[in-house]
């Protein structure tokens, strides 16, 4: 395993024992019934009853098991082998039927045949990836003809007001990080990174064969992860330094019928 995978690896070890008892996550109202989705990722999922669905980097599994809870059959994919252990603690918990693999995404599409029918990718995902032609190509690989990636992820304009770069790089950024839930407890890790903007994630996929269905940027993002953020309407949270910035986008891309 390469030194960022490792060094990735064992910081999401960690946080998943923080995040289980976050706030942040809430696990005890998934477990009473809560959905950890949010109307943007549901609506462009659309119905769910008997489809089957590709969760990538699924964390511990909290929006892998509220797909399942819509009547999805989940499949969620994971680095982490902490992550993908309380996965499963958490489907027997909430008496779920979900499959959880422990891998790295590119070992994972690399293999994976065309039986999906949706891809969910979000909130966090990209970052950990060296590079997008082959995740974009194991996408296409692993969606039956016909099936829809959805993509919610944070935007890049984050990033670079953050001090970082635009244009991918192939080396990493290395940072030293703790987490982004409320009960951190200042503990860090070093964590490799990479920044990808919103051209480079669509021209991937287009150039992996997907059709790009939905492009949007979003005002308004779920979770208060940066300062100087203030709620607004639907549970949201809003940036506000002069006009608002934009947190998040989101892209919907089909693989073609034939
Ligand atoms: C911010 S979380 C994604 C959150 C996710 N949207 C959810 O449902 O909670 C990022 C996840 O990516 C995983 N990850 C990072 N690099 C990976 C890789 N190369 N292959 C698979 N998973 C990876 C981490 O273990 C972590 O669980």
């Amino acid at each position: 395993m390469t030194d960022h995978l490792e060094s990735n690896r064992t910081a999401w070890d960690h946080r998943v024992k923080v995040h289980l008892d976050s706030q942040f996550y809430d696990v005890p109202g998934f477990l009473a019934g809560a959905s950890s989705l949010n109307p943007i990722e549901l609506e462009l999922l659309g119905p769910l009853q008997g489809q089957r669905l590709l969760h990538l980097q699924c964390h511990f599994g909290l929006d892998s098991l509220s797909c399942a809870r819509l009547g999805a059959e989940v499949t969620g994919v994971d680095l982490s082998p902490e992550g993908v252990h309380q996965a499963r603690q958490l489907a027997q918990q909430a008496k779920l039927e979900a499959e959880f693999v422990c891998a790295d995404v590119f070992d994972y599409l690399a293999q994976v045949e065309p039986t999906f029918d949706r891809v969910l990718v979000s909130y966090g995902a990209l970052c950990w990836l060296p590079s997008l032609a082959p995740w974009a190509e194991g996408i296409a690989r692993a969606l039956k003809p016909g099936g829809r990636l959805v993509l919610v992820e944070f935007h890049p304009l984050i990033d670079l007001m953050a001090g970082y770069g635009y244009f991918h790089r192939p080396e990493p950024d290395w940072e030293e990080e703790g987490t982004y839930t409320e009960n951190c407890p200042g503990e860090t890790h070093p964590m490799a990174c990479w920044v990808h903007n919103i051209g480079e994630v669509a021209q991937a996929l287009r150039s992996a064969g997907l059709t790009l269905e939905s492009l949007g940027e979003h005002a308004v993002s779920p979770y208060p992860c940066f300062d100087g953020m203030t709620a607004v309407e639907g549970g949201y949270v809003q940036l506000h330094q002069g006009h608002p910035k934009p947190l998040l986008y989101h892209l919907v891309a089909t693989k073609p019928e034939s």
